[in-house]
């Protein structure tokens, strides 16, 4: 049921990434150009550090996939390309090696074939203390990402119906694992009430990973026969929107859902999130041009980022947050209401 389920997603993800590009709340972010803000770009690096950790470049691989045959080669085909572009990258939940060991190399092919990268293990905030050291020990991973997908689950026709446990769950794996425990959800934000809870939890970075993106109430909706939930369509809050309502929490950020070019990531970035994520459309390049597609565009993301971090004067990525930065339309009204300024 989990195999068929995880082909599911990745086969309705691809396709929802293969429709022509779409508005989202990033359009509201523009950088005001400072004609004279330029400087060298040797002088640019793409390295950056948040709650212990490192990564040589501000942006990721994000979770997506494993638990099937099919979505075993999936994950070597993005692990190998996280290899030759030195991007960290995460692996699917892993609840379906937990639930099967003979799932176990779907997942474990993303070591075998990165072997020195910055891999994620993954996991939902039902996992016990000893299943999110079964997962980081498959990978030898580098930090755990604890996924919130609660509007997933009930859209979901099998999903979970009980959630109140998560936040103790979360607590304990905080506390009982030796690496860095990143909480994510999968499309429909991070409220600043939500980061400031899992900051007292003491988990040490937030992926608010908002909508715009790929979206899991229509693939879940999608898969289902009957009963739709169609109307949930907008649900949640952007990413845009959600590192704007994260300003001041003191918990890093990543951004991810929706990020679709280097300026989503630069625009991520200027609105404090320490690095960004892409899932879905890696996904569909993988899926569509194999193993050099995706090499060639993260590569070429990569170099973007350099060259217009140096046109905005920007060091690091840090360094963004420095610049000036227009907020308007559906995004402005968020900030008002929210009583950000
Ligand atoms: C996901 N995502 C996800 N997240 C997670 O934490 N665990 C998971 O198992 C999955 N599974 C998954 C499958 C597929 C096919 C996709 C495309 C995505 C969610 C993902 O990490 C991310 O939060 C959202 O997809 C939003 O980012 P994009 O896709 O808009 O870049």
């Amino acid at each position: 049921m989990i195999a068929n389920r995880r082909d599911d997603h990745v086969r309705f993800a691809a396709e929802q990434h293969r429709r022509p590009g779409r508005y989202n709340q990033f359009d509201d972010v523009s950088f005001v150009h400072h004609a004279l803000a330029g400087i060298d770009r040797s002088g640019v690096s793409l390295a950056t550090r948040f709650g212990g950790i490192e990564w040589p470049v501000p942006l990721c691989i994000n979770a997506m996939t494993g638990g099937s045959a099919k979505t075993g080669l999936v994950n070597r085909d993005l692990a190998i390309a996280a290899r030759e572009t030195g991007v960290p990258i995460a692996t699917g939940s892993m609840s379906a090696y937990l639930a099967d060991e003979s799932a176990a190399d779907t997942f474990g092919v993303m070591r075998r074939e990165n072997p020195d990268g910055f891999i994620m293990a993954n996991l939902n905030a039902t996992a016990s203390v000893a299943q999110a050291r079964r997962a980081v020990d498959l990978l030898r991973a580098d930090a755990l990402q604890i996924h919130l997908n609660a509007i997933q689950e009930t859209v979901m026709p099998e999903g979970d119906r009980s959630f109140a446990d998560w936040g103790p769950r979360i607590e304990a794996i905080v506390d009982g694992v030796d690496v860095p425990v990143i909480v994510k959800e999968v499309g429909f934000g991070l409220s600043r009430e939500t980061l400031l809870r899992l900051q007292e939890m003491g988990v040490r970075v937030a992926d608010v990973s908002g909508n715009g993106g790929t979206n899991f109430a229509r693939i879940e909706n999608d898969r289902r026969e009957s009963a739709d939930y169609a109307y949930l369509d907008g649900w949640g809050q952007s990413t845009a929107a959600c590192l704007l309502d994260a300003q001041g929490t003191g918990i890093p950020v990543l951004a991810s859902g929706g990020v679709r070019n280097p300026l989503d990531v630069l625009r991520g970035l200027a609105l404090g999130a320490c690095a960004a994520g892409v899932s879905g459309l890696f996904l569909r390049t993988v899926l569509d041009g194999g193993v050099p597609a995706l090499i060639s565009l993260i590569s070429g993301w990569l170099d973007q980022l350099e060259s217009l971090m140096t046109a905005l004067g920007a060091r690091t990525p840090a360094d963004l947050t420095h610049c000036d930065v227009l907020v308007q339309g559906g995004l402005r009204a968020f900030c008002a209401e929210r009583g950000i300024e």
